[in-house]
């Protein structure tokens, strides 16, 4: 059938009105089998292979590989890579891995926790979900971590990584205290930031795995309490809101007492709730009151939460510490909303919400090509880091060039290692925080349906987002 033909057309608005319905009866169940068996896996994994002894053992074993390809003549090499399945990866890229020579890297186990110096070890593929689970009945917490589970201790190294807490300690890679990667020619460097593998200390950040395969890492980690005590601050007018987080950030006076979690959720051009958050114990059985179960599947979104917030004013609760950190898992900050329409209410989180969120794996794993080029064009889904000075005019493009709302904000330190200190460039002068070595950036998070796919005009989301990037 060719591309125009009435009939196809109309089978895709069909499915478009009724996606919702599509994905309840399809898509959700079949999502939440799959990640059960991935999980299960996970679980064998971790309850029986657990073997934290014998990773100079496991890396050997990747070292020979490493040295066999290189063995092989020049014009025989295919480039390297992991046999980690796209799919299985957060990234939304697809890589042509069948054309390279896959190298396993099937390094799971937390290797060891040294409270002294505040760090733990780890091999790449522990996810965030393992980490949190071992770190937070111990009384830490990553310094950078990610509000999604699945996300891997190595890809956010390698990849990107920051958070709410990153307006204390910067992105995820600040956090890193060594690394220890097999080269191309098999050799295996232990990088930190005072030995004599620096340079590759900060070049691996951002690196994508491009300069070799991380086997290993060291990761601050931070003493948390049970609790967030979560203060939810509703503000009027973009200037407003804008002020109070240059000013809770820290980004105009580096003696400024900073809470422990902030963020903003955007609702309109001129209508925010900031959230600042301190670790905290409950033990006043008064204010036991106040806990909110924010993960629970049968609760309210928790944007839509937040939202409630603007109509009842200020107030705070208290939110378990691993709750707090995955309060976006389950609607994908706000992505499912479009997918499923009707997903926050009562009666459907009550009887389906427990099947939430749509598994990237899965999504990842049963999507085609083509259906990629339908649906990956009608969505944005771009966090963009921008210095604390342009917050306004930022909100006011996204809103022109996406149109599209809620929007998150964070802040996020950079810091200034000096030139040629990695891939990233130092901030600028008038960028920096006085007095500091850093200058305060942010993250403008852009997800959902721009509006003019919504109302169906025509739309060029290749020129957005390049326009965005200008
Ligand atoms: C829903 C969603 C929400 C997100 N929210 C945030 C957010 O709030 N903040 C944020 O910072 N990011 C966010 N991200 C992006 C996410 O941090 C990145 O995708 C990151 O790459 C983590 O994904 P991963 O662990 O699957 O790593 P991967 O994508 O698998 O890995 C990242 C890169 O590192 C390479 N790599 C991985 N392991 C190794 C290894 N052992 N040796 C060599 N190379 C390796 C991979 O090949 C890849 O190029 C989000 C992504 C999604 C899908
Ligand atoms: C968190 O701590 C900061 C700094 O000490 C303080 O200014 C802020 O009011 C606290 N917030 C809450 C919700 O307790």
């Amino acid at each position: 059938m060719g591309e125009s033909s009435p009939f196809r057309k109309r089978l895709i608005r069909w499915l478009e009105d009724n996606r919702g319905f599509i994905i309840l009866v399809f898509c959700l169940p079949a999502s939440f089998l799959f990640d059960t068996c991935l999980q299960l896996r996970n679980w064998f994994r971790r309850t029986f292979l657990s073997a934290p002894e014998k990773h100079d053992e496991r890396v050997r074993d990747i070292q020979r590989r490493i040295r066999r390809w290189g063995d092989q003549p020049k014009d025989k090499r295919k480039p390297m890579c992991t046999s980690r399945p796209n799919w299985l990866s957060l990234s939304t890229t697809f890589f042509q891995k069948d054309q390279c020579e896959k190298i396993p890297v099937d390094l799971y186990n937390i290797l060891s926790l040294d409270e002294e110096r505040q760090v733990v070890r780890v091999e790449p593929m522990v996810s965030v979900g393992d980490i949190t689970r071992y770190l937070i009945p111990r009384g830490y917490t990553l310094a950078v971590t990610l509000e999604i589970a699945d996300a891997t201790c190595g890809g956010l190294g390698l990849g990107v990584g920051m958070t709410t807490y990153s307006h204390r300690v910067g992105f995820y890679q600040e956090a890193v205290e060594s690394w220890d990667v097999l080269l191309g020619d098999g050799s295996l460097v232990h990088a930190t930031k005072d030995n004599e593998h620096s340079d590759l200390y900060y070049a691996l950040p951002w690196s994508h795995g491009s300069l070799g395969l991380l086997v290993a890492m060291e990761l601050k980690i931070i003493p948390v309490k049970p609790y967030l005590k979560l203060k939810y601050i509703p503000v009027h007018g973009q200037k407003a809101y804008c002020d109070m987080m240059r000013d809770l950030s820290g980004a105009l006076d580096k003696t400024a007492k900073l809470p422990d979690y902030l963020e903003a959720t955007v609702f309109s051009k001129d209508e925010a709730v900031v959230m600042v958050g301190n670790f905290t114990d409950v033990t006043d059985p008064k204010e036991k009151a106040k806990i909110n179960h924010v993960a629970s599947w049968y609760k309210p979104w928790f944007y839509k939460h937040v939202e409630t917030f603007l109509q009842k004013g200020e107030d705070y609760e208290y939110i378990p510490l691993r709750e707090y950190l995955l309060r976006h898992n389950r609607a994908i900050f706000w992505v499912v909303e479009s997918m499923i329409p009707f997903g926050n209410n009562p009666i459907f989180r009550l009887l389906f919400g427990w099947l939430l969120p749509p598994k990237p794996a899965f999504l990842k794993f049963t999507t085609t090509p083509g259906v990629r080029a339908m649906t990956f064009a009608k969505q944005v889904f771009q966090d963009i880091v921008l210095p604390m000075t342009v917050l306004e005019k930022s909100v006011d493009r996204a809103e022109q060039l996406f149109d599209t709302y809620p929007i998150l904000i964070y802040p996020c330190r950079i810091y200034d290692h000096g030139p040629a200190m990695g891939q990233l460039r130092p901030p600028r002068k008038d960028q920096m925080c006085p007095g500091t070595n850093y200058g305060m950036f942010y993250d403008l998070g852009v997800y959902g349906v721009p509006g003019p796919v919504k109302r169906r005009e025509r739309y060029d989301p290749v020129h957005a987002m390049r326009s965005m990037e200008k």
